[in-house]
């Protein structure tokens, strides 16, 4: 009877031609209700000698069953995957799915078109450290500890030397100290900042800001004030008006800060510039002698000049952007609108 049964098997075996087929052979044999199961059920009638041989002979067709469905699964597997690559032969005539094409983010837009802009002026890139040392970000830019000037500035630590950089001026002091023959500097760097600030729309804990420092003999206010008039015209047209307001930075002497006609009304007055037609763009001065000596220049020989600005706000006035948010939290139909490739 059980030879019989093995037959009928391997018929059943050979003539699944495909997956499906096999796997209902399978339950038809191996499943609950399958030839094989059932006959595990006809046992119970037996003597206990019948039973043991009986038995053996049950498990022993079982086995061979899951190995011949096995096999033959291995083999239908194979050349399902055979033929599938046969087939599958591209029709050019389907219409393309369109993917559509990504763009830069409106402030690797405006980084690139600062970047480029000093570039021209013979400015080198550099990259600083976003975990910055206590000594860099504020000591060797004439901050000492306690300084009341370390309020202007809310500051994550880690400890009590290292620190996530609160502006990008400690690549100033890091360039400087860098270039052993102590020669003349032209260089910027844009990088992340971050601040202990509450986001509005006008602050974030994580922002962008350019440093710019030339180093050279010769260096006054008036070269800075030219540098900077130039960029704000490239940024924000021929007819922008730049201003220069005395500030306060500790590593500048004098500090200004520098503002641009507002581009909304034209420096008439608006809500956008507070009714004041100006709005500031970033701050800036003569590099303080105190720096300059810490980063082994000597300040009798060598003056300079350096600048720091958000992009995030270079963005927001270039484009009309109200929440500084907007950047950060990839909204789709917000970045298509920097897409030029729409
Ligand atoms: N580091 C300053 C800030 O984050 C900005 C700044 C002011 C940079 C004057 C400078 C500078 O290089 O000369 O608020």
């Amino acid at each position: 009877m059980l030879d019989k049964l093995k037959l009928e098997v391997i018929e059943l075996v050979n003539n699944s031609d495909n997956l499906d087929k096999l796997k209902q052979a399978k339950v038809q044999v191996l499943g609950k209700k399958g030839s094989i199961t059932s006959l595990t059920k006809q046992m119970k009638d037996l003597s206990v000698e019948e039973k043991k041989t009986f038995g053996k002979q049950v498990h022993e067709l079982k086995e061979y069953a899951n190995i011949i469905f096995d096999q033959k699964e291995g083999f239908l597997k194979d050349k399902k995957i055979r033929d599938d690559i046969e087939n599958d032969a591209i029709d050019i005539f389907l219409p393309q799915t369109n993917l559509g094409k990504g763009s830069l983010h409106p402030l690797s837009l405006v980084r690139n078109e600062i970047e480029d802009f000093f570039k021209s002026l013979g400015y080198s890139v550099v990259e600083g450290y976003e975990i910055e040392e206590d000594k860099y970000n504020f000591e060797m830019l004439n901050i000492p500890k306690d300084h009341p000037a370390r309020d202007m500035q809310d500051t994550l630590y880690f400890d009590a030397q290292e620190l996530l950089r609160t502006h990008t001026s400690p690549i100033q002091v890091r360039t400087m100290e860098a270039n052993e023959d102590k020669t003349p500097v032209r260089m910027i760097c844009p990088g992340k900042v971050y601040r202990r600030d509450e986001d509005d729309a006008t602050h974030s804990h994580q922002f962008m800001q350019v440093e710019g420092l030339v180093v050279d003999k010769d260096i006054s206010l008036a070269d800075l004030k030219g540098t900077l008039e130039l960029f704000a015209k490239k940024m924000f047209g021929d007819n922008t008006k730049v201003r220069f307001r005395p500030s306060y930075f500790p590593f500048t002497e004098p500090s200004v800060e520098v503002d641009v006609t507002c581009h909304i009304c034209k420096g008439k007055g608006c809500s956008v510039c507070k009714q004041t037609g100006w709005i500031e763009i970033l701050g800036s001065g003569v590099v303080h002698p105190n720096v300059l000596e810490a980063a082994g220049y000597d300040s009798t020989i060598y003056q300079g000049f350096a600048f720091g600005m958000g992009i995030e706000r270079i963005a927001m006035l270039r484009y009309g952007v109200d929440d500084i948010r907007h950047f950060y939290t990839n909204n789709i139909d917000f970045l298509n609108q920097f897409n030029r490739n729409k």
